[in-house]
């Protein structure tokens, strides 16, 4: 199939790339800037310049694609991530460029769109398994990007068209993010949300790319995709010895926890997310956990 995806330089981006690569499709990666074009090149596919806020732009990019699939974010990696302006980039990317991405898509004859979402989305649910049809905690204004972003890619799937929602586990791997967190258990700084006892429903990044190969399967709908959740007291264990640090990665204090704002908060909810869905409609597994020796190289 021939597959454009937003986002290709990115870590979700760089990882579907590739992995759409290796099963065999024809690739676009959409970059913004010239300095794009070696990263996508070096995972194997052909790098297009457009603007992602341009609908007309993006419709001559995606002329003669089958599928787009868009995994635009930009998530402040470290604690700057506690002040609202570090989301400012985020914020627009959900609430522009992704409406802009499925109208583009819509305009150049695209028949299937894939967009990345999270699971940060469902509410606490503490030791109750969650899946797609829990109704969503989405009340704050912080979450009107995402919102709107749903909204855009639920609106492309008329006239035929089709539209798959995956709903993301915390990604952990090689990217900035876990970067940070193992740099911060290995120095004994406390760096962990939640509570030890609430559930995370995490995804290495290499899962999280071939899950978009899996997702040309799916039919139209919302899909959760992550590895088997575990305790959060578990993940500090995995993330210490991953680290080589002294003990497991501690968790920030209570106390301190309360004033992360709306945007990290969502960090401190129980998150027992069932993948069962996606798992039988495409067969899509995990193949690497946090307790999988190695993974942040991997
Ligand atoms: N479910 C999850 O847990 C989840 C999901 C996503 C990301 N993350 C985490 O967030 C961290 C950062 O992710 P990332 O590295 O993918 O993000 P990133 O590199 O900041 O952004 C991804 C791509 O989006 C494009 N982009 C970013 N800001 C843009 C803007 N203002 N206008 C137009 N294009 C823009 C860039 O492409 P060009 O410069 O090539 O145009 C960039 O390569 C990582 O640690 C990742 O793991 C987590």
């Amino acid at each position: 199939m021939k597959i454009a995806v937003t986002g290709a330089t990115g870590v979700l981006g760089q990882e579907a790339v590739a992995a759409l690569v290796a099963a065999g499709h024809d690739v676009t990666g959409v970059t913004r800037r010239d300095r794009g074009i070696p990263i996508i090149e070096g995972r194997g596919a052909r790098g297009s310049v457009a603007d992602v806020f341009d609908a007309d732009d993006l419709a001559r990019t995606f002329r003669a694609h089958d599928v787009v699939i868009n995994t635009l974010a930009h998530v402040p990696a470290d604690m700057t991530a506690m002040r609202p302006l570090a989301w400012r980039e985020d914020d627009k990317l959900h609430l522009e460029a992704s409406a802009a991405i499925a109208e583009g898509a819509r305009r150049a004859g695209v028949r299937k769109l894939i967009q990345e979402s999270t699971v940060y989305l469902y509410p606490d649910n503490g030791a109750e398994w969650i899946g797609e049809d829990e109704p969503l905690a989405v009340r704050h204004a912080a979450f009107r990007p995402r919102v709107r972003e749903m909204r855009a890619a639920v609106d492309f799937a008329t006239e035929g068209r089709s539209t798959v929602i995956l709903r993301l586990g915390q990604l952990f791997g090689r990217d900035p993010q876990t970067t940070f967190a193992l740099r911060a258990a290995r120095e004994g700084h406390a760096v962990l949300l939640g509570r030890p006892d609430s559930y995370i429903t995490l995804l290495h990044d290499r899962d999280a790319g071939r899950a978009f190969v899996s997702a040309l399967r799916a039919g139209s709908g919302f899909y959760n995709v992550g590895g088997e959740p575990v305790l959060r007291e578990r993940w500090a264990k995995d993330l210490g010895r991953e680290a080589k640090a002294a003990g497991p990665a501690k968790f920030i204090p209570e106390i301190a926890q309360a004033i992360v704002g709306p945007r990290l908060d969502v960090q401190r909810r129980s998150l027992r997310v069932s993948s069962v869905r996606f798992m039988s409609e495409t067969g899509w597994r995990p193949t690497i956990g946090p307790s999988t020796p190695g993974w942040s190289r991997m």
